[in-house]
């Protein structure tokens, strides 16, 4: 601890006595600009005034440079010293941040122990920020050899998930000296690998994404739990998505979802521009619950970044990238993870905001030219990858979209189209109808819904695609009969066109809308899902059968469908049987209109 504490305030006496350091020329808001700042450096953050306000290098002129604040710069005055720190805005990567709470500098906003700006100095040799002590136990051999990614040590008190300690991707040769059994605070040297020290956190710059081996092929879901998404519109590991949706709609309900129930190890939620109560909610919801597969808190499998609405805006900038890269941190260990950001929209007003201070040309609506690029920049480090240490692991990134006005043609939701693989449309007429999750069937979309069908099949549901492509069709050609019942009436159209209706009814309210608040309904098995749409579908069957054997539609349309509809909440979350047994039972019950 010593020796990382000493070198960071090294460096920054280094920084003094090497005049790094110029003076602050003007202030506007977020945006600062400095002059005699000697070889600022592009993104290299630089500490402002007594306060020690981060702030990034966004442009160099000459002797002059603008920076963009990430904190508030009330009180900063013109003449006031800005400190230039050598570093990019970092993390400092380690155990302790699972189940905690930071800002978007990755500042503790609970009691987490630790963690920091890169190199904002006195949170570093702040001795309570580094004091706590995690057990480190060491799992290599001091004489091997050991490349980048390869497990050093575990942390098996850090969260929920393993904590493992890894070569950093520029390390590599022999291992020298590795700790034995102990407590380590993160700043301590727990290997040499020849030279190089190696300690339990190790910093890195938030904007870079993290190397890995490779790419693998093929193409496996994630399970979200919520059974619109899962049986019509799949999302693989390590793609992203888009949740677009207008005020209101469920986004936030829905991402809370999927951070509670969807099958990865670790979930990075950054809350961005959001309201603060809506943080305390989902922290609320994950501390309650109970993990089913480890048996402890959700929450300590959950790193949560909070930006919300009243906190600095830029800040909003950084968590996107800090979240992404907790998230690629824990990537390298061998997990899968899941990045759920709300909203990214928050997220691009405080780049316009910045850009309309800095006098940027705008492009469309006010935004940055380089909008497109910067949405890129975060949903491109998703993927599914083969880690240095060659494990197989995943980035899922998830983000709200909420377009002002739910006008789906503005920059953010249009270019954000562009870098996901799944569009999850939220309609504003199904949440005002209450049905929820608001998942629009005839706007969203998953790319990947082919390779997807093929891993089920490949893995014990041969039924899938087809059971996907059933319910696509009869959804759309339930639309459509209902938009022609409204001209011509329900009763005019002839019995099996009648029957559609009826199915589509079935579907809609039986098995894709879905009931965040119940027990039994919140979350959804891949089986029971399954089961609960083969229910309809067979019932659908059935209907058509008795129709043509000349039972009268309306008998059928006045039958109680109660047991179709009320399975998703009367039987438990994992419950395939019981709705089969269910099934079965509607059918007799049809059986007996003839
Ligand atoms: N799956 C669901 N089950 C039950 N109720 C829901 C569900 N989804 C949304 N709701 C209801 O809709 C309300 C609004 O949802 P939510 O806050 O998620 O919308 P939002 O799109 O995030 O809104 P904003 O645009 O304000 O961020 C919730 O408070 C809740 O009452
Ligand atoms: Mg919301």
């Amino acid at each position: 601890m010593d020796a990382m504490t000493a070198t960071v305030s090294g460096a920054a006496r280094g920084a003094r006595e090497h005049g790094r350091a110029g003076v602050v020329i003007r202030v506007n808001g977020p945006l600062v600009e400095v002059e005699g700042v000697d070889g600022i450096a592009m993104l290299e953050l630089v500490a402002l005034g007594p306060a020690r306000v981060t702030a990034a290098t966004v442009a160099i002129a000459g002797e002059r440079a603008t920076l963009q604040a990430y904190e508030y710069t009330g009180g900063l005055q013109v003449g006031d010293r800005a400190e230039a720190t050598g570093r990019q805005l970092s993390g400092l990567f380690g155990p302790g941040l699972l189940g905690q709470v930071f800002d978007g500098l990755m500042r503790p906003l609970s009691s987490a122990p630790i963690w920091l700006t890169a190199d904002r100095a006195p949170a570093i040799e702040d001795a309570e920020t580094v004091a706590r002590a995690w057990r480190f136990a060491p799992t290599a051999a001091i004489g091997t050899t050991v490349s980048p990614g390869d497990v050093l040590g575990v942390v098996p008190d850090a969260g929920s998930v393993e904590h493992r300690v890894l070569v950093p991707s520029d390390a590599s040769g022999v291992l020298t000296w590795i700790a034995p059994e102990g407590e380590r605070c993160v700043v301590d040297v727990v290997a040499r690998i020849g030279d190089r020290e190696v300690r339990l956190g190790e910093p890195w710059p938030v904007r870079v994404p993290r190397p890995f081996r490779n790419r693998p092929a093929g193409s496996v879901p994630l399970h979200t739990g919520q059974r619109v998404l899962d049986l019509l519109y799949p999302v693989a590991r390590g793609a992203a998505a888009a949740v677009p949706g207008g005020f209101g709609t469920g986004k936030t309900v829905l991402l809370q979802q999927i951070a509670k129930w969807s099958d990865a190890d670790v979930i990075v939620y950054v809350g961005c521009g959001e309201r603060g109560n809506e943080m305390a909610d989902v922290l609320d919801g994950l501390s309650q619950l109970v993990d089913a597969r480890t048996g402890g808190r959700l929450i300590d499998r959950t790193v949560i970044i909070a930006n919300t609405s009243n906190m600095p805006m830029m800040a909003r900038e950084a968590s996107i990238y800090s979240g992404v890269s907790v998230a690629e941190f824990y990537r390298d260990m061998g997990y899968d993870v899941v990045v759920i950001a709300d909203s990214t929209s928050r997220w691009a007003e405080a780049l316009r905001e910045f850009a309309n201070r800095n006098g940027d040309l705008p492009a469309e609506d006010g935004y940055p030219a380089d909008l497109a690029s910067e949405l890129a920049a975060f949903y491109e480090r998703a993927g599914r990858v083969t880690t240095l240490g060659g494990a197989e692991a995943s980035v899922t990134v998830i983000g709200a979209v909420s377009p002002p006005g739910g006008d789906l043609t503005e920059p953010v939701t249009t270019d954000t189209q562009r870098f996901i693989r799944a569009l999850w449309l939220l309609d504003r007429d199904l949440a005002y109808s209450r049905h929820y999750p608001a998942v629009s069937w005839t706007g969203s979309f998953a790319r990947d819904v082919v390779d997807l069908g093929s891993w089920h099949v490949a893995n014990g549901d041969p039924g899938w695609p087809v059971r996907r492509a059933r319910a696509t069709a009869l959804l759309a050609e339930a639309d459509r009969l209902s938009a022609l019942a409204e001209i011509v009436g329900p009763s005019s159209l002839p019995g099996h066109e009648r029957m559609v209706l009826l199915g589509g009814r079935l579907l809609r309210d039986g098995v894709l809308m879905q009931n965040a608040l119940s027990a039994n309904d919140g979350f959804c098995s891949a089986a029971k899902g399954a089961a609960l749409l083969d229910m309809v579908l067979t019932v659908v069957d059935a209907c058509e059968r008795l129709i043509e054997s000349g039972v009268a539609a309306t008998t059928i349309e006045q039958a109680d469908h109660g047991l179709v509809l009320r399975a998703r909440e009367e039987t438990g979350p994992d419950d395939a049987d019981a709705v089969r047994e269910r099934s079965l039972e509607a059918l007799r019950l049809l059986e007996e209109l003839r």
